[in-house]
C-alpha cells in the first residue's frame, strides 16, 4: 500500500474528525464517508463517480468537535467509483489524486476530467481500481443557495469552510502545508499546481511594474504580508502553521520549494484578466500564460501542460509509481521562448523554438519580442498614442522602413499600427511571444503585437529596459 498524491496533505489539514451521527469525536480515517449530505447544483458528469461527503474539522479551530459538536464541517468531494462501481476497496489502491478545481470552483468538471485523464493512461496496473480520484468542492461566499444551502446551518457547510478555502489554491497550499514527516506520512506526496502564477508571490519584486497598483497591491491573493490576519473577521484567528507565516516569505518559499511540485500550464484557460483593480496586469503578466512564464522565471521550475497532456499524465499517475523515486523527463517541447523549461527532455535538446525570427531589418533591427503595453502607452513613449503608420501594408519589414527612415531606432508594432520610438516606456517589460497573437495585415504568416502588447523590432546595439533585469 503506497497512497502518493500532494493532496494526502489536503485532508491532513483539516484532519477527519468524528461523525455527526455518533457524536463520537475520535479522529476517522481517510475513506470514512460521514459527512451530511446537502443540496448543491454541481452535477455528476462521469458515471463511475458519486458526490460524496466528508466530516472534516472546523479549519479555524473554533468549532472542534470537543467544544461544539454540531459546528463541524461537511465537505462535498466528488469521489470516483471502482470498475465495478462501488467504492473502492482500501487495500487496493496504490495512489490518491486529490484534484482541486480553480477559481470557478468546478470540481465535477475537473473530476471528470481527471478520470479521462487516468483513462488514457497506458500501464496494465494503472485504473480505477489502484488509483483513487477526489475532488473537493471549496466554495466561496457566492456559492450560496447554488453550491450550498444556508451557511449558517451547522448541519451543512459553514462560513468557516467557505472562508478559509477562498483562494487556497493548491500552489498556495503547497506553500504553506506541513511537510511529508510534520503530517506523519511516510509515503511520498507531489503537489501538482496547474498555473503557478502571481496569485502566490514570494517576494516584493514583479517582472512589470507596480506602479499602477494600490499600496496593498502586495497583499494576500498578489503577495504574503498580511497572510496572518487574513479576514480574521470572518475566519477567526489563524491557527495553522502560525510560525511558518510569521517567519514570512523567504521561509514560505522555502516551505514551498522542499516539497515535491511538478508545475503544470493551462494552455487552453489561459484565465485572461485585465481589470484595473487587479494589480496582476501590470505587475507579472495579462493573463495566465504570462504570469504562468513569469512566476517559473522568477522562482524556475518546469513548465507542462495539464491532466490529459503526456506530460501531465506522466506527473500524475506514472511518477513513483513503484515508490521507487523514479520520476519520467521533464517536458515542454517545442520550446516557446528560451527560457520555459530549465530541465528538459535531453533527447529533444535543441529543438526549435516556436517562434523566431533571425531576418534583419531596415535600419539593422531584429526582433525583440513581445513587449507589454497595458496601457497603451508604457511601452513606446516617443508616440504613445499616435502611430507613426496605421495600415494595411503593415508588416515587420514596413514598419522597420517607416520608423529606420524617421530616424528612430526601436519599432513597435500592434495589427495595424506601427509606433516608433529611441527608447521604451519604464513600465515596459518583455512578456511570452504567444501574447502576441495579431497577425500582421499585409502577412499573415507573421504576428504582430497583441492586445496590450507590441511586438518590437530594434536596431544593433540598443539596450531595451528590462525592469528585472535593471534589480
Ligand atoms: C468512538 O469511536 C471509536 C472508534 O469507532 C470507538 O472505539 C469508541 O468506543 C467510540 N466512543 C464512543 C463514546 O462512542
Ligand atoms: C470494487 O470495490 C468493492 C468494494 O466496495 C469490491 O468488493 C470490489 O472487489 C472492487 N472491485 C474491483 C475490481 O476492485
Ligand atoms: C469516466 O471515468 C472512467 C474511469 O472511471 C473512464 O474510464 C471513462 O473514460 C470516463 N468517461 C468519460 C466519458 O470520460
Ligand atoms: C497607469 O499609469 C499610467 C502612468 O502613470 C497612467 O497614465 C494610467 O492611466 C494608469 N492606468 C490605470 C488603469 O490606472
Ligand atoms: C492593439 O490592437 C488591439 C486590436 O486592435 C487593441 O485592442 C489594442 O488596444 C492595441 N494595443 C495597442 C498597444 O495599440
Ligand atoms: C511573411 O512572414 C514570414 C514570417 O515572418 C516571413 O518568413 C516571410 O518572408 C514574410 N513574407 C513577406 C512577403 O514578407
Amino acid at each position: 500500500m503506497c497512497i502518493s498524491s500532494w493532496a494526502v496533505a489536503a485532508t491532513s489539514l483539516t484532519g477527519f474528525s468524528g461523525a455527526l451521527v455518533t457524536r463520537n469525536c475520535t479522529q476517522v480515517v481517510p475513506g470514512e464517508y460521514l459527512g451530511t449530505p446537502f443540496e448543491s447544483h454541481l452535477e455528476i458528469l462521469n458515471r463511475s463517480s458519486e458526490k460524496a461527503w466528508f466530516k472534516i474539522r472546523d479549519p479555524t479551530g473554533q468549532h472542534v468537535c470537543e467544544s461544539d459538536l454540531e459546528s463541524d464541517l461537511s465537505l462535498l468531494t466528488f469521489s470516483y467509483l471502482n470498475s465495478s462501481g462501488q467504492r473502492p476497496l482500501y487495500e487496493k489502491i496504490k495512489r490518491l489524486v486529490i484534484v482541486a478545481h480553480g477559481a470557478r470552483r468546478n470540481s465535477h468538471d475537473y473530476h471528470n476530467q481527471m478520470l479521462h485523464a487516468l483513462s488514457l493512461v497506458d500501464h496494465p496496473d494503472i485504473n480505477p481500481d489502484t488509483v483513487a480520484v477526489v475532488s473537493p468542492y471549496l466554495p466561496v461566499d457566492f456559492d450560496i443557495g447554488i453550491g450550498y444551502p444556508d451557511p449558517n446551518d451547522p448541519q451543512v457547510a459553514s462560513r468557516a469552510l467557505v472562508r478559509f478555502f477562498d483562494r487556497w489554491l493548491i500552489q498556495r497550499y503547497a506553500a504553506m502545508t506541513k511537510s511529508p514527516e510534520e503530517l506523519g506520512v511516510d509515503t511520498p506526496i507531489t503537489y501538482y499546481v496547474g498555473n503557478p502564477n502571481s496569485l502566490l508571490w514570494f517576494d516584493e519584486s514583479r517582472s512589470m511594474s507596480t506602479g499602477n497598483c494600490s499600496e496593498t497591491w502586495n497583499y494576500w491573493r498578489e503577495g504574503l504580508p498580511n497572510y496572518m490576519n487574513y479576514d480574521v473577521e470572518n475566519s477567526g484567528e489563524m491557527i495553522y502553521k502560525v510560525e511558518l507565516a510569521q517567519a514570512g516569505p523567504k521561509a514560505i518559499l522555502a516551505n514551498y520549494n522542499s516539497k515535491s511540485i511538478a508545475h503544470g500550464r493551462a494552455t487552453r484557460d489561459r484565465s485572461d484578466f485585465k481589470e484595473i483593480y487587479d494589480c496582476a496586469v501590470y505587475t507579472t503578466g495579462k493573463d495566465g500564460s504570462e504570469r504562468f512564464l513569469e512566476f517559473l522565471k522568477r522562482f524556475p521550475a518546469t513548465s507542462e501542460t495539464m491532466f490529459e497532456s503526456e506530460a501531465g499524465r506522466t506527473r500524475l499517475f506514472l511518477d513513483n509509481w513503484d515508490g521507487d523515486g523514479s520520476r519520467a523527463f521533464d517536458f515542454g517541447y517545442p520550446r516557446i521562448q528560451a527560457g520555459d523549461d530549465p530541465h528538459p527532455d535531453p533527447a529533444l535538446a535543441g529543438g526549435p523554438l516556436a517562434e523566431v525570427d533571425y531576418a534583419v531589418y531596415a535600419g539593422g533591427m531584429t526582433w525583440r519580442g513581445c513587449w507589454s503595453d497595458v496601457d497603451e502607452a508604457q511601452t513606446v513613449v516617443t508616440f504613445p498614442d499616435e502611430p507613426l503608420y496605421r495600415g494595411n501594408l503593415l508588416t515587420r519589414d514596413y514598419c522597420a522602413e517607416v520608423c529606420a527612415a524617421a530616424g528612430f531606432a526601436i519599432a513597435g508594432m500592434n495589427g495595424s499600427k506601427c509606433f516608433c520610438a529611441n527608447a521604451l516606456g519604464y513600465q515596459a517589460a518583455p512578456v511570452v511571444s504567444t501574447s502576441c497573437t495579431l497577425a500582421s495585415p499585409a502577412n499573415a504568416s507573421q504576428t504582430c503585437g497583441g492586445p496590450s502588447r507590441l511586438m518590437i523590432l530594434a536596431a544593433d546595439g540598443v539596450e531595451l529596459w528590462d525592469l528585472l533585469g535593471s534589480l
